[in-house]
């Protein structure tokens, strides 16, 4: 395509044009391959991957979806489409099934080459608070996905990335155009609300960390932080003149102060990531009314129905999980807490905060364990995927989770080294566990 003068276009080739070819000495190859494994795409599946950037989504989309699927890449910035290319050529045969297309991503409709209703997974990694008008785009997005498709999108928490955060405000306070939109997102459940209002079923969110936690920024530091911010392109506006410079200034240190607690601003390293799903209209309209999962406890005191069919799996090694399952260790399945009804009453429960993060429920007869809530997160609950009614997860293919918590795994007990599932040493962060069984 031609170069576009669209004010956002303009801005985004300024912004990663000059920086692609150091744009993967970072933490988006880990935080991209999360994205893929969160959204865990199958074999034959075609994928769209939105903003595709370097390609770190689109080239381990690649090995997911494999030789009979196929991945689609589109971004608006030709440094960083070089960059995916290059890889393209040296790899040669290997992403056959790959294209990749210099386009604006919010508008599919000129992109002669992609056809609507034709994609299993959208993706779209570390650049939906880039873009002026998210819901418009996310309605044109999901033309593009087949029913039952589902959608990956991740935003930034508000506090995260403070400094540019509040300069965004006072940007558009003093009528400067500053190339992030994350205003909108001010909670957890803004994107899954926008979601479910271009007509998409949110699977469920999670909360993920990029670059290993929170940073404290002394309050002071403020003028510094500012006066840092503002040298980059990004909020070069504020540069324009001594008096714009002044007032943004006085604006931004104004915010700043206000975030103080105990002389420190936050910088929160959190983002969202919430996968969503076309509606598979043909299910519904035959009146399917069994809801797609049922489970309960051994003896039947504990019931519970799932609207939705689990997203993401894990097997906990934790040495919690493993007492209280009398196993190596305890596989779980996630969803979001609004999903899941309790039809057993709730004197049928026992909850118990046995080590402090999470709260786990058993039934109160049998001592099945049912449930666990991380205290840190309560819109989410894990299953136990034992508890499960048969025949529930017969359209599932891959039923597999990473492994986590192996910082606790029982060391009598061998992984198979071959399993090509996740491991992590704590939670399922970017942190890669790098474990394997020395034997
Ligand atoms: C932070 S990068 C993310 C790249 C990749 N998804 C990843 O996870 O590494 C943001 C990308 O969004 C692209 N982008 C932003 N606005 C766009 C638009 N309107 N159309 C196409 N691409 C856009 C940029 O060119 C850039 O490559
Ligand atoms: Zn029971
Ligand atoms: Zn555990």
């Amino acid at each position: 395509m031609s170069a576009s003068t669209h004010p956002q276009h303009v801005w985004i080739q300024k912004m990663y044009d000059p920086r692609s070819d150091k744009y993967n000495d970072s933490w988006h190859p880990s935080f991209a391959k999360l994205m893929v494994e969160k959204v865990s795409p199958k074999h034959g599946d075609h994928l769209l991957d939105l903003a595709c950037g370097t390609g770190l989504v689109t080239f381990p989309a690649v090995d997911a979806v494999g030789p009979s699927g196929s991945v689609t890449g589109v971004d608006i910035s030709s440094g960083m489409l070089a960059q995916a290319r290059k890889k393209l050529e040296e790899e040669g045969e290997k992403y056959n099934n790959v294209r990749l297309f210099q386009h604006d991503i919010t508008d599919l409709a000129g992109l002669s080459e992609i056809e609507a209703g034709k994609f299993d997974v959208i993706t779209c990694a570390s650049a939906f608070v880039l873009l002026e008008n998210p819901e418009e785009a996310l309605r044109e997005w999901s033309k593009y996905l087949k029913p039952g498709g589902r959608m990956i999108i991740d935003v930034t928490h508000p506090d995260s990335l403070i400094t540019g955060a509040i300069l965004e405000h006072v940007g558009k306070t003093m009528g400067i155009y500053i190339p992030y939109f994350r205003v909108w997102s001010s909670s957890p459940d803004a994107l899954p609300r926008m979601m479910r209002s271009v007509g998409l079923e949110v699977v469920r969110t999670d909360d993920v960390q990029q670059w290993g936690g929170d940073t404290f920024v002394p309050v002071e530091e403020g003028e510094e932080q500012f006066n840092k911010a503002i040298e980059g392109t990004t909020f070069e506006g504020f540069r324009r003149d001594a008096e714009t410079t002044a007032t943004a200034k006085w604006l931004f240190l104004n915010e700043w102060k206000k975030r103080a607690q105990d002389g420190k601003v936050r910088d929160k390293d959190m983002v969202f990531v919430t996968i969503a799903r076309k509606p598979d209209s043909t299910s519904t309209d035959q009146g399917e009314a069994k809801p797609p999962l049922t489970g309960g406890c051994r003896c039947g005191n504990v019931r519970y129905t799932v609207s939705v069919l689990p997203e993401s799996y894990c097997n906990c090694h934790c040495f919690t999980c493993r007492r209280l399952s009398g196993a190596p260790y305890l596989p779980f399945a996630q969803f979001s807490a609004s999903d899941v009804t309790w039809i057993s009453p709730p004197e049928s429960l026992t909850s118990m905060n046995i080590a402090e993060v999470a709260t786990r429920t058993f039934c109160n007869k049998c001592g099945s364990p049912v449930g666990m809530t991380y205290v840190s997160n309560k819109r989410d609950i894990s299953l136990t995927m034992g508890s499960f009614d048969d025949g529930c997860l017969d359209s599932v293919e891959d039923l597999r989770g990473s492994h986590i918590f192996l910082e606790e795994k029982a060391d009598w007990f061998k992984l198979d080294k071959n399993d090509g599932l996740g491991r992590y040493t704590l939670f399922p962060t970017t942190q890669e566990s790098n474990w394997y069984d020395s034997d």
